[in-house]
């Protein structure tokens, strides 16, 4: 048997928008080409739908073997980054079939390119680590690690640079003035071309802009900086996240809502209960009071946030709320950064969280 049902809870994502934020960010960085940077199912907008919908990138940048051949299986053929690299032989030859470019960022993985199979030939990403402390060489390992590359028959063409900023999105941050200074430095004279710049860097330091830029964040319509949102920049929101009223009913002065009990009615109140909890994403850490729109209106949670569902406090709309409205919890209209402030986090993690059990449905 089988039923067709409508999912209580949704995300919709607006690839018109997906698009028109790669504009924005051509419009930007307009010398430099694009990386776009999907990885972790495209922020938690959906790996190959959002490929499929940048297909005008000039490259795409995942974490992981995995996320890259999910890519290959779907069809799509354009160039693919793995940020990490490979960790051994197996991922290696998978990166030689599909045909990925690998981000080196440790002798290992230099080591592994030096027992390649004599066929193989992979487009190289040598990664400094010009301060963060994550991935790359430290600047003196740096120039060597670039030399023992060019000696390797598994190389097509030379060496290509790169590096990650900490701090881009801290405007006038003085690391950020040190890791470009190491960069410049490590890169001077070496052949390759240069990719630095995340999505808060490509708006915050144009100057920097370099053969490549890697952005994730604009491509979704979020703001990498605190105290702004998308639209300030001229992006689109591209994911909203949409559930509906499952139950409403009438409280007393002093009753109670939720696990807990610690959202206690201040007011004869109208209370909604919506399908949407943790279980799908939304944040346990959002406290009584964060915003959220029903059927358009502004109105605020009650209570703990549950597995599957929340309460909230609609006895200020203006259109009595019923079962089955609308219930947006973030995206157009409701900017996710400003929930993110809210569950105090940053709104990649509530993009990226977004659990299996909601439906994405593309516009
Ligand atoms: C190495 C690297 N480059 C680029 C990005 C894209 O960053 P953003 O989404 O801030 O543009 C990331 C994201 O975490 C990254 O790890």
């Amino acid at each position: 048997m089988s039923f067709s049902v409508t999912p209580l809870v949704s995300a919709s994502i607006d690839t018109g928008a997906l698009r028109h934020n790669l504009q924005v960010v051509r419009s930007r960085a307009p010398k430099s080409r694009i990386m776009a940077v999907i990885k972790a199912n495209a922020y938690g907008h959906g790996l190959v739908a959002v490929a499929k919908a940048l297909d005008s990138a000039d490259a795409f940048a995942v974490a992981r073997v995995d996320e890259g051949l999910a890519l290959r299986a779907a069809g799509v053929s354009g160039a693919i980054v793995l940020l990490e690299g490979v960790f051994d032989k197996n991922q290696l030859d998978a990166a030689a079939a599909a045909d990925f470019e690998l981000v080196v960022h440790t002798p290992e993985q230099i080591e592994l390119l030096r027992n390649a199979s004599p066929t193989q030939r992979f487009k190289v990403w040598l990664k400094l680590d010009s301060g963060m402390n994550r991935l790359g060489f430290k600047q003196p390992e740096f120039a060597a690690a670039h030399a023992a590359l060019k000696l390797l028959p598994a190389l097509r063409g030379p060496a290509n640079l790169f590096t990650h900023l900490a701090s881009a999105d801290v405007p006038g941050a003085a690391t950020t003035d040190d890791q470009l200074n190491a960069f410049a430095s490590a890169a001077r004279g070496l052949p390759g071309e240069c990719c630095i710049e995340n999505s808060a860097a490509i708006f915050a330091i144009p100057q920097s802009q370099a053969d490549w830029v890697r952005p994730g964040l604009l491509l979704y319509g979020v703001s990498p900086f605190a105290g702004s949102i998308g639209a300030d920049y001229g992006l689109l929101p591209v994911m909203t996240l949409h559930s509906h009223v499952i139950a409403t009913k009438a409280l007393d002065v002093g009753e109670r809502v939720g696990y807990g009990g610690d959202w206690i009615a201040a007011r004869p109140t109208r209370l909604a209960i919506a399908a949407v909890g943790y279980g799908d994403g939304y944040p346990r850490s959002l406290p009584s009071g964060s915003p959220l729109h029903v059927s358009g209106e502004r109105a605020e949670l009650a209570g703990r946030v549950s597995m599957d569902m929340i309460g909230i406090d609609v006895t200020d709309l203006k259109v009595e709320a019923r079962l089955g409205d609308p219930v947006v919890l973030w995206g157009a209209g409701l900017p996710v950064e400003e929930i993110a402030v809210w569950a105090q986090t940053i709104p990649y993690e509530l993009l990226c969280g977004i659990s299996q059990r909601v439906a994405v449905r593309l516009l």
